[in-house]
């Protein structure tokens, strides 16, 4: 597959760019292996994943901060309530099933480190839309993420070609942003037009929940000039049909993050 233009081409013709949502969620369990494999199958370049940490420092991707309702952990942990990301080490991370609540087909697929999940997306050339998941509970998180980013050639190129990296936590998107300036970065949220120019000094992405939006607010948003001084970007979150897409699309989002970009796609 060839990869598409970075997520800044000024080429915005093509609509919005499609982001496979914690990877194809909505056809593999979320933040898997399997999840990525599901989006290339579907021929969806970006995959968004959530990256947290282990008790002994490795970094894994899990949504919850705790392991509970993704894996067997309450199982095989009975003792471990109440089932932290931050309370279990890496090898006993590495043994649960974060498959088979979504199907016994899926039974064993591993909670993978970012690593791993480098790795793959590596070997299928397909890009990467990173949060930093609850940064509060991880200090520190932000470089040992770009030290593994950079050990795995993550940043190298041309910023945005194959990276963004994003968070709910601002103090969390301005630190990544100050450690490694070139890297493209998204704060995940709604702010108000006022205080946009103020996330602008370390962002290159508002990323709101779609039901927030109206054209207005998308256009009020790529007026300010981001971090790397070019209008700022809007992704929404997370939209599983094809008409709401296209309603989306029509406010001139740049991105939509998806559980089915099969769907999307169609819409758009
Ligand atoms: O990428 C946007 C989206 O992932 C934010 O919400 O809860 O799915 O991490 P959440
Ligand atoms: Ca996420």
């Amino acid at each position: 597959k060839a990869p598409t233009a970075g997520v800044l081409a000024s080429d915005r013709d093509r609509g919005p760019l499609i982001v496979a949502h914690r990877g194809a969620s909505g056809h593999a369990p979320e933040n898997t292996l399997a999840a990525v494999e599901a989006a290339d199958e579907l021929d969806t370049e970006w995959v968004e994943t959530d990256v947290q940490r282990s008790a002994d420092g490795e970094l894994v991707l899990m949504h919850d901060t705790t392991l509970s309702r993704t894996t067997n952990v309450e199982e095989l942990f009975p003792d471990r309530a109440p089932w932290n990301v931050s309370d279990f080490t890496a090898a006993e991370i590495a043994t649960l099933d974060a498959g088979s609540w979504f199907g016994a087909e899926f039974a064993d697929e591993p909670v993978p480190t970012l690593g791993d999940y480098l790795d793959l997306l590596g070997e299928n050339r397909q890009s990467l839309l990173l949060e930093i998941k609850a940064p509060e509970l991880y200090p520190g998180i932000e470089a040992e993420i770009l030290d593994e980013l950079g050990d795995e050639g993550w940043l190298r190129g041309r910023p945005g070609d194959r990276l963004v990296v994003q968070s709910f936590n601002a103090d969390s998107v301005r630190t990544v942003h100050e450690l490694s300036p070139r890297v493209i970065t998204g704060f995940l949220g709604t702010p108000s037009l006022a205080d946009v120019p103020d996330y602008a000094e370390f962002a290159d992405q508002i990323n709101p929940r779609y039901g927030d939006l109206t054209a207005e607010y998308v256009a009020g948003i790529q007026d300010v000039r981001g971090a790397h001084g070019r209008p700022l970007q809007v992704y929404a979150w997370t939209i599983n049909d094809g008409a709401t897409a296209a309603r989306i699309a029509a406010l001139g989002v740049d991105g939509i993050i998806t559980n089915f970009p099969e769907r999307v796609r169609e819409g758009l």
